[in-house]
């Protein structure tokens, strides 16, 4: 008998077990490498907390992982956008940033929908059990949304950045335009009333150029999922979650709705990923410290022009004995006359060096995710920032004296003589950097955590227990366009009938003084 209930009870517990473990379909588009980085941190961590997760991407996992797999391997299918963008390139983007994710990495990217291995998922999508929730990229792309409505499957989204205007609008997050540089911005902080007038307009003028250049995504989506679905903008206002790669100890205070969750450098995990032993002996007997030099995934060193890497060399040499190393994608490009205190290397685990006791300068283009790391283990930066993001990125590290900007327009030997004399001898930096850290990693639950989190309880709850009813009200009713317009005609009514009334009795009072002093006058 007691044997029995046990068994039940283990039973029990096998079965809550099972009905705890979610059906989860990880579906990234874009082939941006340092994007990517986060989802598949995420999307390993939800199968590391025992839920079975799908993955389509263009990464596929070298290391096998127990519940999760590829089930389509994108790679191939578009152009290689690692180690693809020259210095000018990234210049040209920068003007029109907004275009270009519209439609270069999001309308583009529609058309994966029609490949052959993403038609045979969707028209034998896997049932047994079916999805408790799909996770995708919202960068460029809504057109993906749909494949939510065709799984019958909630949505949420992630953003490897800040996320802009036009997912706090269909999110329904508070918008704090008066004080909170909207994503569009450059600025840390608002201090004109200038300063509100471009944020509010540059952020809106951009929600507007994405909304215009992804209208044509409806049709491409029901050319691949079918002609009945709803339009894009109708299925952005029913995401479940948003997931976004901030945290305000970085970009600043402000409000957020409880379905947009802040879970910043969330891709930072504390493990090892081991050195290649040459280059870890070099780190480790570097004993003066050491500059690690990246500008990313996407662009090269390399490309910079030759007089420019000449100045760089030069201005290395001076600082030897520190070390420097640097990330070169294709070494046969630099010219010759690499100082002997640098060593180049084209696959650099970047987090494992930035963890490194030695470790004392971070040269970067200011990409978010570097840039969270650099925070995460307390490393003074300097930034050279060239598109998008990155220029606000290195502002705020600017701001608060962690690290040092230089235009990638000015970068040379002088400019690099300056920057390195500073970082390497003025202790606010390093003391900055520190305290940056701290900050950053103080939190009741790590970024992973964090995400892992709110996405179990939008399944457990419900589509759409975070959803706020902001979400489906017109822009004039969220900003109470009605009632001030109403309590303004009030209060001008009053104040009308206030005004007859006083004048009314104004004149009677007149009136009847004129007559006493008339009765008066008679009587005299
Ligand atoms: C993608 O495919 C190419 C060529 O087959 C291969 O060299 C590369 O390593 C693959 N990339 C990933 C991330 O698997
Ligand atoms: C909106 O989301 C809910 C919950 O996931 C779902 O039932 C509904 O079909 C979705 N609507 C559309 C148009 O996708
Ligand atoms: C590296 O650059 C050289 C010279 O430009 C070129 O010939 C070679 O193909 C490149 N190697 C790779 C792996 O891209």
């Amino acid at each position: 008998m007691k044997c029995l209930k046990i068994g039940f009870l283990v039973l029990m517990a096998v079965l809550v077990c099972a009905n705890d473990a979610y059906r989860i379909l990880c579906l990234f588009p874009f082939n941006g490498k340092s994007h990517s980085r986060m989802f598949d941190v995420l999307c390993k961590g939800l199968a590391r907390k025992g839920h079975k997760v799908d993955m389509i991407s263009h990464f596929p996992t070298k290391v096998p992982i127990a519940n999760y797999r590829d089930i389509i391997d994108l790679n191939g299918t578009r152009q290689d956008a690692v180690n693809s963008l020259s210095i000018q390139r990234g210049r040209t983007i920068h003007t029109a940033v907004m275009y270009y994710i519209a439609t270069t990495y999001g309308g583009d990217l529609c058309h994966l929908l029609g490949h052959e291995k993403m038609q045979n998922f969707i028209k034998n999508p896997p049932k047994d059990p079916p999805y408790d929730l799909m996770i995708t990229e919202y960068f460029g792309s809504p057109c993906y949304l749909g494949l939510g409505t065709l799984l019958n499957t909630p949505v949420a989204i992630v953003m490897s950045s800040l996320e802009t205007s036009y997912i706090d609008s269909f999110m329904g997050n508070p918008f704090n335009f008066a004080f909170f540089p909207g994503a569009s911005l450059e600025n840390v902080v608002l201090n004109t009333f200038f300063d509100r007038v471009w944020n509010l307009v540059l952020n809106y003028k951009d929600a507007l150029t994405f909304y215009h250049y992804t209208s044509d995504q409806t049709d491409m989506m029901r050319k691949y999922l079918g002609w009945d679905l709803p339009d894009v903008r109708q299925l952005e206002r029913n995401v479940t979650l948003a997931l976004v790669n901030s945290h305000y100890s970085f970009h600043g205070i402000r409000s957020f709705a409880p379905a947009v969750i802040e879970v910043g450098g969330l891709h930072v995990q504390d493990e090892e990923i081991p050195l290649p032993p040459k280059l870890k002996n070099w780190l480790d007997t570097a004993d003066h410290g050491l500059v690690y030099f990246t500008l990313g995934s996407l662009m090269n060193i390399e490309t910079l022009p030759r007089d420019t890497l000449l100045g760089l060399y030069a201005s290395f040499r001076k600082i030897s004995p520190i070390r420097v190393l640097m990330r070169i994608a294709n070494a046969t490009k630099l010219p010759p006359g690499l100082p002997d205190n640098v060593v180049v290397s084209s696959w650099i685990p970047q987090i494992s060096v930035l963890k490194h006791k030695n470790t004392r300068v971070f040269i970067t283009h200011g990409g978010l995710m570097g840039t969270q790391e650099a925070v995460y283990y307390g490393v003074p930066t300097i930034g050279i920032p060239v598109f998008s993001d990155q220029i606000r990125n290195v502002n705020i590290m600017v701001h608060k004296n962690i690290g040092i900007l230089l235009r990638s327009e000015d970068l040379g030997e002088r400019s690099m003589d300056i920057a390195l004399h500073a970082i390497l001898h003025d202790p606010k930096y390093r003391k900055s950097a520190r305290k940056m850290s701290h900050m950053f990693r103080d939190r009741p639950m790590n970024g992973l955590d964090t995400a892992i989190y709110w996405t179990e309880y939008v399944i457990r709850n419900g589509p759409d227990s975070l959803k706020s009813p902001a979400v489906d009200m017109p822009w004039w009713k969220l900003n109470l366009i009605d009632v001030f317009v109403f309590l303004i005609a009030f209060f001008v009514l009053v104040l009308y009938f206030l005004l007859v009334t006083v004048k009314f009795v104004l004149k009677n009072l007149y009136t009847l003084k004129d007559k006493r002093d008339k009765r008066k006058e008679k009587s005299n």
